[in-house]
């Protein structure tokens, strides 16, 4: 049974998720600099899974079928979960994921239109069903995040010869859908996931981050110190 902490970040392109992931990060570090978190992201974050990455991501990837394009979403988390989560998490490590199947519900369920129960039932059969024990699901306004994902991804295209558009052109229809099935996502499992909307500043954002976070933090210990001390019982007997 994992014993660490899985945290996952979503929200819409530009919605502000990489720079709040490092800020964590880097709360965790000052935290207890002994216990640095695991960061990956999706698609990414393993050999194979940059290679999706770069195929699924690139504006040349023309002619990409919406179910090769699911595929490939799950075929990338299948890889990240055998060779960084799962072993992070069984190592009682806390995770920082950069998406996760969230995205695949939110994009390729609601943006393409294929549904959530096709999503969940590939992620039972792919990912085993893992669950983030926390989701940070940022929502800023639609045109805040597309204004800030196109201008982003023109900056990086230019600077470092990435090319990571394909996404970015789709038309407003599709984030839409997007947006509204994150937002379906939310409501759905409130426990789990933690939505955090409007354009407030990057420091109101931490902030929120960190009182969950730091919440989920002391209920791990909690569970760690009641399965020691019934292991203890257990020895004594
Ligand atoms: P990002 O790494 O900058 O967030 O970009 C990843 C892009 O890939 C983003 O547009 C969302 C998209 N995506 C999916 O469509 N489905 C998925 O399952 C994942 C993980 C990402």
């Amino acid at each position: 049974m994992p014993t660490g902490l899985f945290i996952t970040l979503e929200g819409l392109d530009g919605s502000g998720k990489t720079t709040q992931i490092k800020r964590l990060a880097a709360w965790l570090h000052n935290r207890n600099p002994t216990e640095d978190p695991v960061l990956t992201r999706q698609p990414g974050g393993t050999e194979t899974g940059d290679r999706i990455r770069a195929l699924v991501l690139d504006s040349r990837s023309t002619g990409l079928a919406p179910m090769t394009e699911m595929g490939l979403m799950f075929a990338d988390r299948a890889q990240a979960i055998a060779e960084v989560i799962r072993p992070a998490l069984d190592a009682g490590k806390t995770v920082l994921c950069d998406r996760f199947t969230d995205s695949t519900e939110a994009y390729q369920g609601g943006g393409r239109e294929f549904g959530s129960e096709s999503v969940l039932e590939l992620h039972r059969l792919v990912c085993g069903n893992l669950q983030p024990d926390l989701t940070i699901l940022l929502l800023p306004t639609l045109d805040f995040s597309l204004t800030r994902a196109r201008r982003r991804n023109q900056h990086v295209e230019t600077s470092s010869g990435l090319n990571e558009t394909r996404f970015e052109q789709e038309q407003d229809a599709f984030f839409t859908r997007v947006w509204r099935k994150y937002h379906e996502i939310a409501a759905r499992e409130p426990n789990r996931v933690l939505l955090i909307e409007g354009d407030l500043s990057i420091d109101e954002v931490h902030e929120q981050i960190v009182t969950a976070v730091s919440k989920r933090l002391r209920a791990r210990a909690r569970k760690k110190s009641a399965a020691v001390t019934l292991t203890d019982r257990h020895r004594s007997i």
